[in-house]
């Protein structure tokens, strides 16, 4: 027997949704902004998106730069995830308030954050407007893992709605 829920109280009941930190940059500027929204939609083309609302700063230097890149989080990153959360590029330089090190990307302009275990470049291919976000699909042109990166150390982090709170990945259960 199950109970009806609000729609937006039921979707929090979904398996934690994964967190991120997207840096973006054009000419002379340069963002972080933390994400929820994010899919992998392709293997082969290697395609991943980020759901963006047109109010964000970081939404107009994808627009304007055509290029993302997706920072996985880890729990020293916590205090991070927040400040890119809630201030906006447009009034604050992120990477000093959040005190990260840009670092050069390996295909794209866009800079990468040097703090986090991996980070993925990606150029937009395709926009999609959905609702209240525009899905910027991107083609993934480089990945770089941290040496000694490990799942086992609980990772990468999740949140679940808006009550604030913030996961860590689960223990490993089965081998596939
Ligand atoms: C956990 C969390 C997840 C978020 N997910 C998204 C998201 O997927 N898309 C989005 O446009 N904003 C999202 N936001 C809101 C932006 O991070 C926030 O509005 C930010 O200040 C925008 O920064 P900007 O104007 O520098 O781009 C999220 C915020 C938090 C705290």
């Amino acid at each position: 027997m199950k109970n009806e829920l609000p729609v937006s109280e039921g979707l929090r009941q979904l398996p934690v949704r994964p967190v991120y930190l997207l840096s973006t940059g054009h000419k002379r500027k340069k963002n972080i902004i933390t994400i929820g929204m994010f899919a992998y939609f392709s293997g082969k083309p290697s395609l991943v998106g980020v759901g963006i609302a047109p109010s964000r700063y970081s939404f107009d230097l994808i627009r304007q730069s055509g290029e993302y890149v997706v920072n996985v989080v880890d729990e020293k990153l916590t205090e991070a995830v927040r400040v890119c959360g809630e201030k906006s590029g447009r009034d604050v330089d992120k990477f000093k308030l959040a005190k990260l090190t840009p670092e050069k990307g390996v295909k794209v302009k866009a800079p990468c954050i040097k703090e986090s275990p991996v980070s993925v470049e990606c150029k937009v291919v395709k926009e999609v407007e959905t609702g209240d976000h525009v899905w910027f699909i991107g083609e993934v042109l480089a990945t770089r893992v941290r040496k000694g990166h490990s799942w086992d150390k609980g990772l990468l982090f999740k949140w679940i709605g808006k009550d604030g709170f913030y996961y860590k990945v689960g223990e490993q259960v089965s081998k596939y």
